[in-house]
């Protein structure tokens, strides 16, 4: 069945679900999104997480709001990683930005999103982040540890 056909219009109580390779699940999606399923009813699942193309990374800080201490995230390293190095543990699980384990309040600064776990509502929001991938489009972000 297509799935403009299957996706038609959203259903009050029905949920998608969609698994497999990324571009069926980005058809999927797709589809549904254009036929104006709300995002809380889309769900998915990837196996693994985009990788981060060499060259993406930057460099940039990270201050923790309850000690106001500043730590340095090096473009090889993820905030869980400079974090962990600085004795600082960020409870994780996948670390592929896919399972949601690590979700961080950001209170100040703005995040690069890398991950695939919000959606793009709550990624525009820009108030939490998921330090397993995600980076910082500004030079320093404030996160609520
Ligand atoms: S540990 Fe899974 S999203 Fe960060």
């Amino acid at each position: 069945m297509a799935l403009d056909v299957l996706l038609s219009q959203p259903q009050a109580g029905v949920h998608v679900y969609v698994c497999g390779p990324k571009g069926f699940m980005d058809a999927v999606l797709g589809a549904a999104r254009g036929k104006g399923w709300p995002e809380q009813q889309l769900h998915c699942e990837f196996f693994t997480g985009e990788a981060v193309r060499p060259g993406d990374a930057n460099s940039f800080e990270v201050q923790l709001a309850s000690s106001g201490r500043v730590v340095r995230v090096p473009a090889d390293q993820t905030v869980v990683q400079a974090l962990a190095a600085c004795g600082i543990e960020i409870q994780t699980s996948c670390e592929q930005g896919v399972c949601g384990t690590c979700l961080t309040r950001v209170l100040e600064g703005e995040p690069d999103h890398k991950d695939l776990y919000l959606t793009p509502e709550e990624h525009a929001a820009n108030d939490q982040f998921l330090p397993c991938c995600s980076r910082a489009q500004s030079a320093r972000l404030v996160l609520d540890l």
